[in-house]
Protein backbone atom coordinates (compact mmCIF):
# COMPACT_ATOMS: atom_id res chain seq x y z
CA UNK A 1 0.00 0.00 0.00
CA UNK A 2 2.63 2.16 0.87
CA UNK A 3 4.91 1.28 -2.42
CA UNK A 4 2.01 1.98 -4.17
CA UNK A 5 1.64 5.22 -2.66
CA UNK A 6 4.52 6.30 -3.32
CA UNK A 7 4.92 4.90 -7.29
CA UNK A 8 1.65 6.98 -7.44
CA UNK A 9 3.27 10.44 -6.38
CA UNK A 10 6.31 9.37 -8.11
CA UNK A 11 3.73 9.19 -11.56
CA UNK A 12 1.92 12.48 -10.65
CA UNK A 13 1.99 15.72 -12.14
CA UNK A 14 2.33 17.27 -9.83
CA UNK A 15 5.91 15.14 -9.14
CA UNK A 16 6.84 16.13 -12.55
CA UNK A 17 6.15 20.09 -11.88
CA UNK A 18 8.10 19.73 -8.99
CA UNK A 19 11.01 18.62 -10.61
CA UNK A 20 10.91 20.89 -13.19
CA UNK A 21 10.48 23.79 -11.10
CA UNK A 22 13.43 22.98 -8.47
CA UNK A 23 15.85 22.08 -12.10
CA UNK A 24 14.95 25.97 -13.12
CA UNK A 25 15.70 27.20 -9.98
CA UNK A 26 19.14 25.40 -9.31
CA UNK A 27 20.46 25.29 -12.68
CA UNK A 28 20.81 29.01 -13.33
CA UNK A 29 22.19 29.71 -9.65
CA UNK A 30 24.95 27.03 -10.03
CA UNK A 31 25.79 28.40 -13.36
CA UNK A 32 25.66 31.88 -11.71
CA UNK A 33 28.17 31.66 -8.86
CA UNK A 34 30.18 29.45 -11.26
CA UNK A 35 30.21 32.29 -13.82
CA UNK A 36 31.15 34.96 -10.98
CA UNK A 37 33.40 33.16 -9.06
CA UNK A 38 35.20 32.57 -12.88
CA UNK A 39 35.59 35.91 -13.67
CA UNK A 40 36.54 37.36 -9.87
CA UNK A 41 39.71 35.02 -10.39
CA UNK A 42 40.38 36.45 -14.01
CA UNK A 43 40.13 40.18 -12.82
CA UNK A 44 42.31 39.61 -9.44
CA UNK A 45 44.91 37.67 -11.84
CA UNK A 46 44.96 41.33 -14.44
CA UNK A 47 44.60 43.85 -11.56
CA UNK A 48 48.10 42.24 -10.19
CA UNK A 49 49.83 41.63 -13.38
CA UNK A 50 49.12 45.62 -14.19
CA UNK A 51 50.34 46.63 -10.97
CA UNK A 52 53.63 44.74 -11.15
CA UNK A 53 53.88 45.88 -14.78
CA UNK A 54 53.57 49.67 -13.87
CA UNK A 55 56.37 49.13 -10.93
CA UNK A 56 58.17 47.44 -12.94
CA UNK A 57 58.08 50.06 -16.05
CA UNK A 58 58.87 52.61 -12.70
CA UNK A 59 61.78 50.96 -11.87
CA UNK A 60 63.19 49.85 -15.52
CA UNK A 61 63.33 53.73 -16.24
CA UNK A 62 65.55 53.92 -12.93
CA UNK A 63 67.32 50.82 -14.19
CA UNK A 64 68.10 52.49 -17.27
CA UNK A 65 69.38 55.60 -16.17
CA UNK A 66 71.58 54.62 -13.73
CA UNK A 67 73.27 52.03 -16.27
CA UNK A 68 72.47 49.28 -13.51
CA UNK A 69 72.28 46.70 -16.00
CA UNK A 70 76.70 47.36 -16.33
CA UNK A 71 77.11 47.85 -12.97
CA UNK A 72 74.70 46.61 -10.40
CA UNK A 73 75.63 48.17 -7.47
CA UNK A 74 73.70 51.51 -6.88
CA UNK A 75 71.56 50.72 -3.56
CA UNK A 76 68.44 53.18 -4.05
CA UNK A 77 67.88 50.63 -6.99
CA UNK A 78 68.47 47.40 -5.03
CA UNK A 79 66.77 48.46 -2.09
CA UNK A 80 63.40 48.84 -4.09
CA UNK A 81 63.69 45.55 -6.23
CA UNK A 82 63.93 43.84 -2.58
CA UNK A 83 61.00 45.92 -0.90
CA UNK A 84 59.12 45.13 -4.42
CA UNK A 85 59.80 41.51 -4.47
CA UNK A 86 58.70 41.40 -0.80
CA UNK A 87 55.65 43.02 -1.20
CA UNK A 88 54.09 40.16 -3.81
CA UNK A 89 55.84 37.46 -1.99
CA UNK A 90 58.11 36.47 -4.65
CA UNK A 91 61.53 36.69 -6.43
CA UNK A 92 62.91 38.91 -9.30
CA UNK A 93 65.73 38.69 -11.27
CA UNK A 94 67.19 40.84 -13.89
CA UNK A 95 68.95 39.61 -17.09
CA UNK A 96 71.02 41.66 -19.71
CA UNK A 97 71.04 41.39 -23.46
CA UNK A 98 73.38 38.34 -23.28
CA UNK A 99 71.09 36.56 -20.47
CA UNK A 100 73.32 37.07 -18.01
CA UNK A 101 71.64 37.19 -14.45
CA UNK A 102 72.34 41.02 -13.10
CA UNK A 103 70.48 40.92 -10.18
CA UNK A 104 68.80 37.56 -8.33
CA UNK A 105 66.76 38.99 -5.09
CA UNK A 106 67.24 35.27 -3.75
CA UNK A 107 71.10 36.08 -4.65
CA UNK A 108 71.18 32.50 -6.19
CA UNK A 109 71.46 32.69 -9.53
CA UNK A 110 73.37 35.98 -10.17
CA UNK A 111 76.31 36.02 -12.81
CA UNK A 112 74.80 33.01 -14.34
CA UNK A 113 73.70 32.73 -17.64
CA UNK A 114 69.27 32.41 -17.86
CA UNK A 115 68.03 31.44 -21.16
CA UNK A 116 64.47 30.62 -20.04
CA UNK A 117 61.43 30.61 -22.61
CA UNK A 118 59.82 33.01 -20.95
CA UNK A 119 62.82 35.74 -21.03
CA UNK A 120 63.69 34.15 -24.77
CA UNK A 121 59.90 35.22 -25.37
CA UNK A 122 60.17 38.57 -23.90
CA UNK A 123 63.07 39.53 -26.05
CA UNK A 124 61.08 38.51 -29.07
CA UNK A 125 57.76 39.93 -28.67
CA UNK A 126 58.01 42.36 -25.59
CA UNK A 127 56.67 40.35 -23.11
CA UNK A 128 55.93 37.59 -21.76
CA UNK A 129 53.18 36.26 -18.50
CA UNK A 130 52.30 32.89 -17.17
CA UNK A 131 49.89 32.01 -14.48
CA UNK A 132 50.07 28.34 -12.77
CA UNK A 133 47.37 27.80 -10.87
CA UNK A 134 48.64 24.32 -9.20
CA UNK A 135 51.85 26.47 -8.52
CA UNK A 136 50.06 29.53 -7.18
CA UNK A 137 52.59 31.51 -8.75
CA UNK A 138 52.27 34.21 -11.99
CA UNK A 139 55.55 34.81 -13.36
CA UNK A 140 56.02 37.80 -15.65
CA UNK A 141 58.98 38.91 -17.78
CA UNK A 142 59.10 42.44 -18.96
CA UNK A 143 61.41 44.27 -20.86
CA UNK A 144 63.75 46.44 -19.29
CA UNK A 145 63.78 50.07 -21.46
CA UNK A 146 62.91 53.42 -21.00
CA UNK A 147 61.03 56.56 -23.18
CA UNK A 148 64.82 57.77 -23.66
CA UNK A 149 66.44 54.47 -25.23
CA UNK A 150 63.36 52.49 -26.66
CA UNK A 151 65.57 50.04 -27.60
CA UNK A 152 65.26 46.90 -24.93
CA UNK A 153 68.41 46.18 -22.55
CA UNK A 154 67.68 43.74 -21.19
CA UNK A 155 64.64 41.66 -19.07
CA UNK A 156 63.00 41.76 -15.57
CA UNK A 157 61.88 38.54 -14.90
CA UNK A 158 58.84 38.99 -11.63
CA UNK A 159 57.93 35.81 -10.28
CA UNK A 160 55.25 36.37 -7.52
CA UNK A 161 52.73 34.45 -5.27
CA UNK A 162 49.11 34.17 -6.17
CA UNK A 163 47.87 32.26 -2.76
CA UNK A 164 46.14 35.47 -1.80
CA UNK A 165 44.02 35.62 -4.92
CA UNK A 166 43.82 31.32 -4.39
CA UNK A 167 42.46 31.79 -1.14
CA UNK A 168 39.94 34.08 -1.60
CA UNK A 169 38.50 32.09 -4.43
CA UNK A 170 38.37 29.35 -1.80
CA UNK A 171 36.21 31.43 -0.01
CA UNK A 172 34.11 32.98 -2.36
CA UNK A 173 33.47 29.27 -3.55
CA UNK A 174 32.34 28.18 -0.33
CA UNK A 175 30.02 30.89 -0.25
CA UNK A 176 29.12 30.06 -3.56
CA UNK A 177 27.93 26.58 -2.03
CA UNK A 178 26.26 27.66 0.40
CA UNK A 179 24.13 30.21 -1.63
CA UNK A 180 23.71 27.44 -3.70
CA UNK A 181 22.27 25.42 -0.87
CA UNK A 182 19.92 28.08 0.08
CA UNK A 183 18.11 28.44 -3.46
CA UNK A 184 17.86 24.49 -3.34
CA UNK A 185 15.86 24.29 -0.25
CA UNK A 186 13.68 27.46 -1.10
CA UNK A 187 13.75 26.19 -4.98
CA UNK A 188 12.36 22.52 -3.33
CA UNK A 189 9.95 24.50 -0.60
CA UNK A 190 8.57 26.59 -3.27
CA UNK A 191 8.03 24.40 -6.00
CA UNK A 192 6.41 22.15 -3.41
CA UNK A 193 3.64 24.86 -3.23
CA UNK A 194 3.48 25.68 -6.69
CA UNK A 195 3.10 22.37 -7.94
CA UNK A 196 0.49 21.74 -5.50
CA UNK A 197 -1.43 24.94 -6.08
CA UNK A 198 -0.68 24.20 -10.17
CA UNK A 199 -2.22 20.77 -9.87
CA UNK A 200 -5.63 21.46 -7.79
CA UNK A 201 -7.72 22.23 -10.49
CA UNK A 202 -7.00 18.73 -11.61
CA UNK A 203 -7.85 17.68 -8.30
CA UNK A 204 -10.84 19.44 -8.00
CA UNK A 205 -12.07 17.31 -11.36
CA UNK A 206 -11.53 14.53 -9.90
CA UNK A 207 -13.24 15.41 -6.37
CA UNK A 208 -16.51 16.97 -8.73
CA UNK A 209 -16.85 13.25 -10.61
CA UNK A 210 -17.08 11.40 -7.56
CA UNK A 211 -19.49 13.87 -5.76
CA UNK A 212 -21.45 12.96 -8.53
CA UNK A 213 -21.17 9.24 -8.93
CA UNK A 214 -21.71 9.23 -5.23
CA UNK A 215 -24.57 11.49 -5.15
CA UNK A 216 -26.47 12.65 -8.74
CA UNK A 217 -27.32 15.45 -6.85
CA UNK A 218 -26.01 17.60 -9.65
CA UNK A 219 -26.70 17.79 -13.29
CA UNK A 220 -23.42 18.56 -14.73
CA UNK A 221 -19.64 19.29 -13.15
CA UNK A 222 -17.89 22.66 -14.17
CA UNK A 223 -14.46 23.47 -13.32
CA UNK A 224 -13.25 26.50 -15.46
CA UNK A 225 -10.13 27.20 -14.03
CA UNK A 226 -8.31 26.22 -17.06
CA UNK A 227 -8.82 25.36 -20.58
CA UNK A 228 -7.65 22.02 -20.35
CA UNK A 229 -10.47 21.37 -16.82
CA UNK A 230 -13.08 22.90 -18.89
CA UNK A 231 -12.52 20.47 -21.88
CA UNK A 232 -12.74 17.58 -19.63
CA UNK A 233 -15.62 18.43 -18.01
CA UNK A 234 -17.56 19.48 -21.08
CA UNK A 235 -16.15 16.05 -22.12
CA UNK A 236 -17.69 14.50 -19.31
CA UNK A 237 -20.86 16.19 -19.25
CA UNK A 238 -21.51 15.27 -22.95
CA UNK A 239 -21.39 11.54 -21.80
CA UNK A 240 -23.35 12.20 -18.66
CA UNK A 241 -26.25 13.34 -20.79
CA UNK A 242 -25.98 10.50 -23.04
CA UNK A 243 -25.94 8.30 -20.57
CA UNK A 244 -29.25 9.81 -18.90
CA UNK A 245 -30.45 9.96 -22.40
CA UNK A 246 -29.68 5.93 -22.24
CA UNK A 247 -31.21 5.55 -18.68
CA UNK A 248 -34.31 6.97 -19.91
CA UNK A 249 -35.02 5.15 -22.98
CA UNK A 250 -34.32 1.88 -20.93
CA UNK A 251 -36.93 2.67 -18.18
CA UNK A 252 -39.16 3.78 -21.05
CA UNK A 253 -38.42 0.43 -22.69
CA UNK A 254 -39.29 -1.47 -19.55
CA UNK A 255 -42.33 0.86 -18.83
CA UNK A 256 -43.54 -0.25 -22.70
CA UNK A 257 -42.67 -3.18 -22.30
CA UNK A 258 -44.81 -3.95 -19.10
CA UNK A 259 -47.40 -2.19 -20.25
CA UNK A 260 -47.72 -3.73 -23.65
CA UNK A 261 -47.75 -7.80 -22.21
CA UNK A 262 -50.70 -6.41 -19.38
CA UNK A 263 -53.13 -5.04 -22.33
CA UNK A 264 -53.91 -8.43 -23.46
CA UNK A 265 -54.10 -9.95 -20.30
CA UNK A 266 -56.74 -7.13 -18.57
CA UNK A 267 -58.87 -7.99 -21.82
CA UNK A 268 -58.77 -11.65 -21.53
CA UNK A 269 -59.65 -11.10 -17.42
CA UNK A 270 -62.25 -9.49 -18.38
CA UNK A 271 -63.88 -11.82 -21.12
CA UNK A 272 -63.16 -14.60 -18.47
CA UNK A 273 -64.75 -13.01 -15.80
CA UNK A 274 -67.51 -12.25 -17.59
CA UNK A 275 -68.39 -15.66 -18.13
CA UNK A 276 -67.62 -16.88 -14.69
CA UNK A 277 -69.95 -14.44 -13.30
CA UNK A 278 -72.99 -15.57 -15.93
CA UNK A 279 -74.93 -18.16 -15.38
CA UNK A 280 -76.44 -20.31 -17.92
CA UNK A 281 -74.28 -18.57 -21.06
CA UNK A 282 -75.42 -19.28 -24.42
CA UNK A 283 -73.25 -21.59 -26.00
CA UNK A 284 -73.03 -19.14 -29.05
CA UNK A 285 -71.28 -16.35 -26.65
CA UNK A 286 -68.95 -18.92 -25.02
CA UNK A 287 -67.46 -19.27 -28.46
CA UNK A 288 -67.31 -16.15 -29.23
CA UNK A 289 -65.56 -14.96 -26.52
CA UNK A 290 -63.48 -17.59 -26.01
CA UNK A 291 -61.95 -16.43 -29.55
CA UNK A 292 -61.43 -13.28 -28.48
CA UNK A 293 -59.29 -14.93 -25.82
CA UNK A 294 -57.76 -17.29 -28.19
CA UNK A 295 -56.50 -14.19 -30.36
CA UNK A 296 -55.52 -11.99 -27.52
CA UNK A 297 -53.20 -14.92 -26.35
CA UNK A 298 -51.83 -14.94 -30.36
CA UNK A 299 -51.16 -11.23 -29.89
CA UNK A 300 -49.43 -11.87 -26.24
CA UNK A 301 -47.76 -14.68 -28.01
CA UNK A 302 -46.80 -12.51 -30.93
CA UNK A 303 -45.37 -9.83 -29.03
CA UNK A 304 -43.13 -11.90 -26.73
CA UNK A 305 -41.69 -13.47 -29.99
CA UNK A 306 -40.87 -9.90 -31.38
CA UNK A 307 -39.41 -9.19 -28.18
CA UNK A 308 -37.19 -11.93 -28.15
CA UNK A 309 -35.92 -11.41 -31.81
CA UNK A 310 -35.07 -7.65 -30.81
CA UNK A 311 -33.29 -8.70 -28.04
CA UNK A 312 -31.38 -11.54 -29.77
CA UNK A 313 -30.27 -9.07 -32.65
CA UNK A 314 -29.01 -6.74 -29.66
CA UNK A 315 -27.32 -9.54 -28.27
CA UNK A 316 -25.25 -10.94 -31.27
CA UNK A 317 -25.18 -9.23 -34.57
CA UNK A 318 -22.94 -11.64 -36.46
CA UNK A 319 -25.64 -14.67 -35.83
CA UNK A 320 -27.09 -14.20 -39.74
CA UNK A 321 -27.66 -17.03 -41.86
CA UNK A 322 -26.42 -15.20 -44.97
CA UNK A 323 -27.02 -17.21 -48.37
CA UNK A 324 -27.40 -15.54 -51.99
CA UNK A 325 -30.79 -15.32 -52.67
CA UNK A 326 -32.95 -14.40 -55.97
CA UNK A 327 -34.02 -11.12 -54.23
CA UNK A 328 -36.77 -10.33 -57.34
CA UNK A 329 -38.13 -13.77 -56.29
CA UNK A 330 -38.06 -13.05 -52.85
CA UNK A 331 -40.35 -10.14 -53.17
CA UNK A 332 -42.41 -11.41 -55.40
CA UNK A 333 -43.21 -14.43 -52.63
CA UNK A 334 -43.92 -11.57 -50.30
CA UNK A 335 -46.24 -9.85 -52.45
CA UNK A 336 -47.96 -13.31 -53.16
CA UNK A 337 -48.60 -14.13 -49.14
CA UNK A 338 -50.09 -10.73 -48.79
CA UNK A 339 -52.37 -10.14 -51.58
CA UNK A 340 -55.02 -11.62 -49.60
CA UNK A 341 -54.79 -8.83 -47.49
CA UNK A 342 -54.48 -6.14 -49.63
CA UNK A 343 -57.32 -7.35 -51.63
CA UNK A 344 -59.66 -7.45 -48.61
CA UNK A 345 -59.48 -3.16 -48.90
CA UNK A 346 -58.94 -3.44 -53.11
CA UNK A 347 -55.17 -2.03 -52.35
CA UNK A 348 -53.17 -2.59 -55.92
CA UNK A 349 -49.99 -4.72 -54.51
CA UNK A 350 -46.91 -3.84 -57.84
CA UNK A 351 -43.67 -4.94 -58.16
CA UNK A 352 -41.65 -3.01 -60.45
CA UNK A 353 -38.44 -5.24 -61.08
CA UNK A 354 -35.82 -3.33 -62.89
CA UNK A 355 -32.99 -5.58 -63.13
CA UNK A 356 -32.98 -9.10 -61.97
CA UNK A 357 -30.83 -9.12 -58.22
CA UNK A 358 -29.02 -11.56 -56.34
CA UNK A 359 -27.51 -10.36 -53.10
CA UNK A 360 -25.90 -12.05 -49.83
CA UNK A 361 -29.26 -12.34 -47.10
CA UNK A 362 -30.53 -13.72 -44.80
CA UNK A 363 -33.54 -14.92 -46.31
CA UNK A 364 -35.93 -15.42 -42.87
CA UNK A 365 -34.80 -12.25 -41.66
CA UNK A 366 -34.64 -10.33 -45.04
CA UNK A 367 -38.16 -11.37 -45.72
CA UNK A 368 -39.61 -10.44 -42.60
CA UNK A 369 -38.11 -6.90 -42.31
CA UNK A 370 -39.45 -6.43 -45.99
CA UNK A 371 -42.89 -8.33 -44.80
CA UNK A 372 -43.20 -5.72 -42.22
CA UNK A 373 -42.71 -2.59 -44.58
CA UNK A 374 -45.04 -4.15 -47.03
CA UNK A 375 -47.45 -4.70 -43.80
CA UNK A 376 -47.37 -1.19 -42.73
CA UNK A 377 -47.95 -0.31 -46.16
CA UNK A 378 -51.49 -2.58 -46.46
CA UNK A 379 -52.09 -1.44 -43.20
CA UNK A 380 -51.81 2.25 -42.45
CA UNK A 381 -53.40 2.73 -46.15
CA UNK A 382 -56.93 3.72 -47.80
CA UNK A 383 -58.89 1.58 -48.75
CA UNK A 384 -58.53 1.44 -52.91
CA UNK A 385 -54.73 2.72 -52.37
CA UNK A 386 -52.11 1.54 -53.56
CA UNK A 387 -48.28 0.27 -52.46
CA UNK A 388 -44.94 -0.25 -55.00
CA UNK A 389 -42.30 -2.53 -54.11
CA UNK A 390 -39.47 -1.95 -56.47
CA UNK A 391 -36.24 -3.31 -56.48
CA UNK A 392 -32.71 -1.93 -58.31
CA UNK A 393 -28.73 -2.26 -58.16
CA UNK A 394 -26.30 -1.07 -59.17
CA UNK A 395 -22.27 -2.69 -59.06
CA UNK A 396 -22.40 -2.32 -55.13
CA UNK A 397 -25.70 -2.27 -53.04
CA UNK A 398 -28.92 -3.06 -54.56
CA UNK A 399 -32.11 -0.63 -53.92
CA UNK A 400 -35.39 -1.66 -52.58
CA UNK A 401 -38.54 0.96 -51.97
CA UNK A 402 -41.97 -0.16 -50.59
CA UNK A 403 -44.01 3.69 -51.71
CA UNK A 404 -48.03 3.73 -50.28
CA UNK A 405 -50.91 5.88 -51.31
CA UNK A 406 -51.90 5.76 -47.93
CA UNK A 407 -51.98 8.40 -44.46
CA UNK A 408 -48.55 9.33 -43.90
CA UNK A 409 -46.22 10.01 -41.57
CA UNK A 410 -46.04 13.77 -39.25
CA UNK A 411 -43.03 14.74 -39.44
CA UNK A 412 -42.64 14.90 -36.10
CA UNK A 413 -42.63 11.36 -35.49
CA UNK A 414 -40.79 10.52 -38.71
CA UNK A 415 -37.38 10.18 -36.56
CA UNK A 416 -39.29 7.97 -33.97
CA UNK A 417 -41.03 5.61 -36.01
CA UNK A 418 -38.28 3.01 -35.67
CA UNK A 419 -38.05 3.08 -31.79
CA UNK A 420 -39.29 0.22 -29.70
CA UNK A 421 -43.34 0.33 -29.11
CA UNK A 422 -43.46 4.07 -30.55
CA UNK A 423 -46.98 4.22 -32.78
CA UNK A 424 -48.02 7.43 -34.10
CA UNK A 425 -51.85 7.22 -33.41
CA UNK A 426 -51.89 4.56 -30.75
CA UNK A 427 -55.48 4.63 -30.84
CA UNK A 428 -55.83 4.28 -34.24
CA UNK A 429 -52.80 1.97 -34.76
CA UNK A 430 -54.18 0.06 -31.62
CA UNK A 431 -57.42 -0.26 -33.53
CA UNK A 432 -55.48 -1.65 -37.06
CA UNK A 433 -53.80 -3.68 -34.61
CA UNK A 434 -50.08 -3.75 -33.95
CA UNK A 435 -47.13 -3.44 -31.30
CA UNK A 436 -44.89 -1.00 -32.82
CA UNK A 437 -42.05 -3.63 -32.85
CA UNK A 438 -42.16 -4.15 -36.13
CA UNK A 439 -39.73 -1.15 -37.94
CA UNK A 440 -37.20 -1.44 -35.08
CA UNK A 441 -36.55 -4.98 -35.83
CA UNK A 442 -37.02 -4.04 -39.65
CA UNK A 443 -33.75 -1.59 -39.25
CA UNK A 444 -32.18 -3.93 -36.68
CA UNK A 445 -31.86 -6.78 -39.71
CA UNK A 446 -30.94 -4.03 -42.32
CA UNK A 447 -28.41 -2.62 -40.17
CA UNK A 448 -27.01 -6.22 -39.21
CA UNK A 449 -26.42 -6.81 -43.37
CA UNK A 450 -24.50 -3.49 -43.09
CA UNK A 451 -27.61 -1.57 -44.86
CA UNK A 452 -29.37 1.43 -44.62
CA UNK A 453 -32.89 2.55 -44.20
CA UNK A 454 -34.78 5.60 -44.83
CA UNK A 455 -38.30 7.34 -44.96
CA UNK A 456 -39.94 10.04 -46.80
CA UNK A 457 -43.37 11.01 -45.92
CA UNK A 458 -45.99 13.26 -46.41
CA UNK A 459 -49.37 13.31 -44.28
CA UNK A 460 -52.21 12.51 -45.86
CA UNK A 461 -50.27 11.68 -49.31
CA UNK A 462 -48.47 8.72 -48.73
CA UNK A 463 -45.40 6.77 -47.63
CA UNK A 464 -41.82 5.68 -49.13
CA UNK A 465 -39.28 3.36 -47.11
CA UNK A 466 -35.84 2.79 -49.03
CA UNK A 467 -33.74 0.51 -48.24
CA UNK A 468 -29.72 -0.05 -49.56
CA UNK A 469 -28.44 -3.16 -48.65
CA UNK A 470 -24.41 -4.32 -50.40
CA UNK A 471 -25.13 -7.29 -52.91
CA UNK A 472 -22.08 -9.44 -51.34
CA UNK A 473 -22.24 -10.10 -47.27
CA UNK A 474 -18.41 -9.13 -45.44
CA UNK A 475 -18.41 -10.14 -41.91
N1 LIG B 1 -46.44 3.01 -44.35
C1 LIG B 1 -46.81 3.69 -43.28
N2 LIG B 1 -47.71 4.70 -43.39
C2 LIG B 1 -48.08 5.39 -42.29
N3 LIG B 1 -47.64 5.17 -41.05
C3 LIG B 1 -46.76 4.18 -40.88
C4 LIG B 1 -46.29 3.39 -41.97
N4 LIG B 1 -45.41 2.49 -41.50
C5 LIG B 1 -45.33 2.70 -40.18
N5 LIG B 1 -46.14 3.70 -39.79
C6 LIG B 1 -46.29 4.24 -38.43
O1 LIG B 1 -45.17 3.82 -37.69
C7 LIG B 1 -45.58 3.08 -36.54
C8 LIG B 1 -44.56 2.02 -36.22
O2 LIG B 1 -44.61 0.98 -37.18
P1 LIG B 1 -44.20 -0.48 -36.74
O3 LIG B 1 -44.23 -1.35 -37.92
O4 LIG B 1 -42.98 -0.37 -35.97
O5 LIG B 1 -45.34 -0.87 -35.73
P2 LIG B 1 -46.80 -1.40 -35.99
O6 LIG B 1 -47.02 -1.61 -37.43
O7 LIG B 1 -47.71 -0.43 -35.29
O8 LIG B 1 -46.80 -2.72 -35.17
P3 LIG B 1 -46.08 -4.12 -35.58
O9 LIG B 1 -45.43 -3.90 -36.88
O10 LIG B 1 -45.17 -4.39 -34.46
O11 LIG B 1 -47.21 -5.08 -35.65
C9 LIG B 1 -46.93 2.57 -36.88
O12 LIG B 1 -47.70 2.37 -35.73
C10 LIG B 1 -47.51 3.68 -37.73
O13 LIG B 1 -48.04 4.69 -36.91
MG1 LIG C 1 -45.59 -2.85 -38.60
Amino acid sequence: MVTKKKTKFFKSLRFRILVILVILGIVPGIIATQLMIGNYKQQAIEVRTGEIRTQCAILCNQIIKENYLNDPSPESINSKLEVLANAYGGRIMLVDRDFKVVKDTYNVDEGKILISPKVVKCFKSGEATDYREYGQTLELAVPVRSADVPQMQGAMLVNVSTSAVIATVSELEQRGMLIVGIIIVLSVFLAYILAAVLVKPLARVTKSIEDLTDGYQKDEISVPDYTETELITDAFNKMLTRMKVLDESRSEFVSNVSHELKTPMTSMKVLADSLVGQEGVPEELYQEFMRDITAEIDRENRIITDLLTLVKMDKKSADLQISHMNINQLLEDILKRLRPIADKRNIDLILDSFRPVEADVDELKFTSAISNLVENAIKYNVDDGWVRVSIDADHKDFYVTVADSGMGIPEDSLDRIFERFYRVDKSHSREIGGTGLGLAITRSTITMHHGVIKVFSKEGEGTTFSVRVPLSYIP
